[in-house]
């Protein structure tokens, strides 16, 4: 026989950990919205001149520096309805629109953008820069075919992807055939101290999601993440 079971501190130990949120963020305020959507400019413009905000980017432009921020002002878009809602800040982001319109550098630059206020967050009992590196699926699906191995984008505490639904469905390792990225949503999906961002050429609703990953990513897209669409013509054909 071993210790007897503590009950009373267990259960103290159990109901602590539950009451720490899995995400905290910091608000980051007051700033001024002009002067952060001309820092956003600057740093789109040292990798392209022509860089602009428009209409079409605008809305996502001004969304994702305010969940930066931690700003409650937040508002993102209803993926169903495409209304304007109240966005998120524990969530993370998905951004959907046609080739060209600029979702990538949209996640990049943002990340660069939180380098400015060195902006934090507390994820469990870690406060960790709210930073990420952006990865493609596709070359996701590479690395897991030479290595078989993609835990690492399983327990990132945050990170982008690029090009969702636009990688081969399936990645075969000694043997092994697994949907890769279908494997690391639905984990990601089930852990709320994680962050994911995303860009796709597909609508976070459309059934070709739904067909690639399944109901179980499908409906975790829509808790995991804010949504976003950006419009307009293919911004590398306007060079
Ligand atoms: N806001 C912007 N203003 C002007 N040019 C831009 C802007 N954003 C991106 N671009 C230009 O458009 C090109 C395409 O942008 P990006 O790679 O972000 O598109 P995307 O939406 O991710 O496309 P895909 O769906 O093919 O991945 C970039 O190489 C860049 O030159
Ligand atoms: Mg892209």
């Amino acid at each position: 026989m071993g210790e007897p079971v503590k009950i009373a501190e267990t259960m103290e130990r159990i109901s602590k950990e539950w009451l720490i949120p899995p995400i905290r963020r910091f608000a980051y305020l007051p700033y001024s919205l002009k002067s952060a959507l001309q820092a956003v400019i600057e740093i789109g413009r040292l990798r392209n001149p022509k860089f602009v905000i428009d209409d079409d980017n605008i809305f996502t432009y001004v969304n994702m520096i305010r969940w930066v921020h931690g700003d409650e002002e937040m508002q993102c878009l209803n993926p169903i309805t495409k209304e304007v809602v109240r966005g998120r800040l524990n969530a993370g982001i998905y951004i959907a629109g046609n080739t060209g319109t600029g979702k990538s550098w949209a996640l990049e630059i943002m990340s660069e953008y939180t380098k400015i206020d060195n902006v934090k967050l507390a994820m469990l009992d870690t406060i960790r820069p709210l930073r990420w590196n952006n990865y493609r699926t596709d070359s996701i699906c590479d690395e897991y075919t030479e290595s078989g191995n993609i835990n690492k984008y399983k327990e990132m505490g945050i990170v982008g992807f690029q090009d969702l639904g636009s990688e081969q469905q399936e990645a075969l390792y000694m043997g092994n055939r697994v949907n890769v990225m279908r494997k690391i949503l639905e984990h990601r999906g089930d852990f709320p101290n994680k962050i994911t961002l995303i860009t796709s050429n597909l609508p976070i609703t459309h059934p070709k999601l739904t067909e690639a990953y399944g109901e179980r990513v499908s409906s975790r897209l829509l808790e995991m993440c804010n949504y976003f669409e950006i419009k307009g013509k293919d911004r590398r054909k306007l060079k």
